[in-house]
């Protein structure tokens, strides 16, 4: 096992009719602002569940932050937070708030241009305005981490950056307030947990074998409950389950000590910020060809992918690695998730592009050897046509 050093502060209240507990968990004298996004929370009643938990609380909302939140959207808040002498921020939606949320809570307190935060990767953040999160979409894990991925529109960057500085106080989690997600969100909070676990699980063995059990349980969780989540949407235990494997994906637990990939996310983002792909459409195309163009590297966590995860025993050693990357494939797919960038109408003449914004932002030795060079991407997005 490699060395490691686990810190997550995130108070997590999970369970039906937590949001009354924000009474408790925000400060009496905050002055707050709730942020959320296009209006989901507020057609569905949670914004209003949450105003009503907040009590007597001076409290304003920001609303508007998309689906992979905007630098441009996120700085309007930054400058209300400045007029409004507001203390502490309540983020209410997915990843996109949560993570908008936590670029603004760095923003307000950074000294120079706020980009910087996003350029150094938080190298630059030093500290950042309190806040808690009511978690509406499982999926991206931002609720109980320390990572915040921001887009600029005008530069078409989609980069990430981490800070112990931004990770939320507290995060509710109550996964009744997940019923009315549409089932393209369903589907992709699935494959986005699954291919955390995925970046952090399939790479070389390091005998981390409490990491690795626990990557193949949080795998075979999503295997199960993700079909049921679309088939029975009010089923309490299954949303419940999924909530919480999307958490558990990325707070920390499976990769600690591990070696970590994350390749597929890198190259994930040109495709979001260039073609405009939800996050995890981008992880169901990469992942397999990926997986399929390392197999050398990853030969014996793949076997055990194989093996523990699918159950495949049957075959020479290629043989179950050919199948259980078929079945990755085949389970992204059966959610509804396409996997192929024609299914997205992206064709070979968008390569050459997309290479050229991983090598505009630094993405030229990805993956757990950083070896990944921009030739075996330009390989990878071939393979994904
Ligand atoms: O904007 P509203 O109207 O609220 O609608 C949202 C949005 O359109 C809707 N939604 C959310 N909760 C709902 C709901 N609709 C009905 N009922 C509810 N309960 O869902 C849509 C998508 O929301 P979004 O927050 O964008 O989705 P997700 O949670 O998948 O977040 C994706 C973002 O997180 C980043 C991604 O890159 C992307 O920008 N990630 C963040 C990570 C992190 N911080 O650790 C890691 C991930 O790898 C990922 O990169
Ligand atoms: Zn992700």
């Amino acid at each position: 096992m490699l060395n490691f050093d686990f810190y997550n502060p995130t108070r997590v209240v999970f369970g039906e009719g937590t949001i009354a507990r924000l009474d408790e968990l925000v400060p009496a004298d905050a002055r707050v602002l709730v942020l959320y996004g296009g209006g989901s929370a507020e057609r569905n009643g949670t914004l209003a569940e949450v105003q009503a938990a907040l009590g007597s609380r001076r409290v304003q909302r920001f609303g508007g932050i998309e689906p992979n939140p905007s630098y441009e959207t996120l700085m309007k808040a930054v400058e209300l937070i400045h007029r409004e002498g507001i203390d502490f921020l309540l983020a209410v939606g997915g990843g996109s708030v949560i993570d908008g949320t936590k670029f603004v809570a760095a923003a307000v307190k950074h000294a120079g241009d706020p980009w910087e935060i996003l350029q150094t990767r938080g190298k630059s953040v030093s500290s950042a305005l309190p806040f808690g999160c009511v978690l509406t979409l499982p999926a991206t894990g931002s609720e109980m981490n320390c990572a915040s991925v921001v887009t600029r529109k005008s530069v078409n960057a989609k980069l990430g950056f981490f800070s112990r500085q931004v990770f939320p106080r507290f995060s509710v989690l109550d996964p009744v307030k997940t019923y009315t997600l549409p089932p393209r969100q369903i589907a992709n909070g699935v494959v986005d947990a699954f291919v955390h676990v995925a970046e952090q699980y399939l790479t070389y063995p390091v005998s981390a074998a409490v990491q690795d059990r626990y990557a193949e349980s949080l795998l075979q969780t999503l295997i199960e409950v993700g079909p049921k989540a679309l088939a029975t949407p009010q089923d309490y235990d299954v949303r419940a389950n999924l909530m919480w494997a999307a958490t558990q994906a990325l707070s920390g637990p499976v990769g600690a000590g591990v070696p970590q990939d994350w390749a597929t996310h890198m190259i994930g983002h040109e495709l979001t910020a260039l073609h405009g792909l939800d996050h995890a459409q981008t992880l169901a195309i990469v992942l397999p060809t990926l997986l399929n163009e390392r197999r050398t590297p990853k030969r014996a966590k793949l076997l055990q992918y194989a093996e523990r995860v699918w159950n495949i025993r049957d075959g020479d050693e290629d043989a179950r690695i050919d199948a259980a990357i078929a079945r990755t494939r085949e389970f992204f797919e059966s959610l509804g998730v396409k996997t192929r960038l024609a299914d997205y109408g992206i064709g070979a003449n968008a390569i050459d592009a997309l290479v050229a914004q991983l090598e505009a932002h630094g993405m030229t030795a990805l993956g757990e050897h950083r070896d990944l060079d921009l030739t075996t991407s330009r390989r990878i997005l071939e393979a994904c046509l």
